[in-house]
């Protein structure tokens, strides 16, 4: 037998896997092809790869699963398997810092979830929690793959599955820059945040014609679930962004002021900004007269750093302002009641969205800083029927149960239950000021005197009723509508003059740097759902 000649087989072998490796990635690269990309491109969007490239950090992504194909043999499928299955998954950076990601890419099968792309959202999911990441998910995406029925479902709940165990552990944030919808929309709805972009996002669990069908309305998809609809009215969506490039640039923005897990604190910035800073201008911010509003956003944006707010569900509940900041370089989450819009009530919507923001701010150990200034919870059959009792317990619950550092400064009102409610003394809060314009009471001094004086008022005759009541009204505000009752008994530490509130915060905050305090063992807290 002649020896085999030496064959340039394994070189030969070598040269084509390259350029297979080559062909599959560009195939992957490639989506839906050119004219899907170019419809996306039309409608105002950008494609999937696109967009992580604007999200992360300059060629940081490295992707995974690109070679994934699906496994559907029904309705002709097998003659369609484009690699990556129209979805991109990986990690990169923000910053410097670590991520997950994933985008669907609508050109391919109308970036449906398939039961392989499913299982490449929870690798990234699984390797984020291992590696104490965030996950960020930008969504566009037909909803379940039809195709493959059950299979789709329950890649779905796998993934709701891995949102539910990933709450409170790494932040999860989702951008929707297409259509979501069916039950696609319950994994962004467990994550932290929403972002949607203008025009291009829509969201809902039951499109219009469906429910053109069963209740005979007629809606079209923004009107039903598009940005400002989740934003201003639902307040599923805490953000709006005017395009893809736009909402991409904000959450790296968000992202700037979250740790990557609840193991670290929030990453520090520093700042030119004097901790020490005086602001005249907010010994006069409050007017004189009690009934007239101001802009507690003037308080915020003098006190933090550089004035920089980046504020969260800015359109809802403008009651009730929430967002994050930085005092000293350290990201700080606010809450605080909008004189200037509602008087400041506490209604429903308000108090679940300062619920689910202290929740947020606590389970990622951001400090919180109250401003306060609430006449009370809003009155009405509409508030108590719709369960204010519940929905204003979530804020209560929410803010006793926080063991970040807890700062409050009252501004002018605190009446009622909405002063305990607001972060008080007495439900765990370090630091509590006011300023002397603070008006704590159990009620404002009209409501009080008509009750407390009804029958002293209801004897005299009705010519000297009206100035009686006035003088028992000025009585009733000189004795309990001031900051001193409370400051005499402790539940306020300090009364401040206004211009030092960013001194006084900033070194109550130091002061709180090593804070640790716990809740009882349990498996988990009943909140008023
Ligand atoms: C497979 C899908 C798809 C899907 C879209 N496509 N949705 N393929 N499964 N769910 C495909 C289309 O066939 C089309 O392929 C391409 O994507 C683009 O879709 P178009 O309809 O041409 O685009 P457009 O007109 O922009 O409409 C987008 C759309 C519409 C509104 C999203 O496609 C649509 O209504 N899709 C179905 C939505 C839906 O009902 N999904 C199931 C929801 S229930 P070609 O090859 O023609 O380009 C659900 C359950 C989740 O998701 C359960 C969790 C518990």
């Amino acid at each position: 037998m002649s020896e085999p000649k030496p064959s340039l087989l394994p070189e030969a072998r070598h040269r084509d896997r390259m350029e297979e490796l080559r062909r599959i990635s560009g195939e992957a690269e490639a989506g839906g092809g050119p004219e899907r990309r170019g419809r996306e491109h039309k409608a105002g969007k950008l494609t999937a790869r696109e967009r992580i490239h604007l999200l992360l950090d300059e060629c940081s992504f490295e992707e995974l699963d690109k070679f994934v194909r699906h496994r559907c043999v029904d309705f002709g499928m097998q003659e369609q398997r484009p690699a990556g299955d129209g979805f991109v998954t990986g990690f990169g950076r923000i910053d410097g810092r670590l991520v997950y990601v994933f985008a669907q890419d609508f050109t391919v099968f109308g970036g449906s979830l398939s039961e392989t792309n499913a299982q490449k959202i929870c690798k990234i999911m699984d390797l984020a929690m291992r590696a104490g990441a965030p996950v960020i998910g930008l969504n566009d995406s037909g909803g379940a793959r039809i195709q493959e029925g059950v299979a789709s479902l329950a890649g779905y709940a796998d993934i709701f599955l891995r949102n539910t165990l990933a709450s409170g552990v790494v932040p999860q944030i989702s951008a929707i820059m297409g259509p979501c919808a069916g039950g696609a929309v319950y994994s962004p709805a467990i994550t932290d945040f929403i972002f949607m972009t203008r025009e291009t996002s829509y969201m809902f669990v039951t499109g219009p014609d469906v429910i053109k069908t069963v209740t005979h309305e007629e809606v079209t998809k923004q009107e039903l679930g598009g940005a400002m609809t989740h934003n201003e009215k639902s307040g599923v969506a805490h953000f709006v962004s005017r395009d893809d490039a736009d909402c991409l640039v904000m959450i790296r923005e968000l992202m700037s002021f979250l740790p990557s897990n609840n193991l670290e604190d929030p990453p520090r910035r520093a700042t030119s900004d004097i901790p020490a800073r005086r602001d005249e201008s907010l010994n006069t911010l409050v007017p004189a007269d009690p009934q007239k509003p101001y802009d507690i956003k003037d308080a915020i944006h003098s006190v933090i750093d550089d004035g920089y707010f980046f504020e969260v569900h800015e359109h809802y509940a403008k009651n009730l302002v929430v967002g994050f900041a930085r005092l000293d370089g350290r990201p700080i989450g606010i809450l605080a009641n909008q004189p200037a819009f509602l008087a400041g009530v506490l209604d429903i919507n308000a108090s679940v969205k300062g619920a689910r923001f202290v929740r947020f701010c606590d389970a990622f150990n951001i400090p919180l800083i109250t401003f306060e200034d609430v006449p009370g919870f809003l009155p009405g059959t509409q508030q108590e029927f719709g369960g204010i009792i519940r929905h204003g317990a979530k804020l209560l619950f929410a803010f006793a149960e926080a063991t970040v550092p807890k700062i409050t400064v009252i501004t002018r009102k605190a009446y009622g239950g909405a002063y305990c409610v607001m972060a008080s003394k007495h439900i765990r809060t370090d630091a509590n000021f006011a300023w002397p314009t603070a008006e704590i009471a159990v009620m404002g001094p009209e409501g009080a005197v008509n009750i407390v004086h009804k029958r002293e008022l209801d004897k005299v005759p009705e010519s000297e009723r009206e100035k009686l009541r006035q003088e028992k009204i000025a009585e009733f505000r000189e004795r309990f509508a001031n900051p001193f009752v409370a400051a005499e008994r402790g539940y306020i530490d300090a009364v401040i003059e206004p211009a030092d509130t960013r001194a006084r915060i900033i070194t109550a905050l130091r002061a709180l740097e090593s804070k640790r305090d716990t809740n009882p063992r349990k498996k988990h807290g009943n909140i008023p759902l």
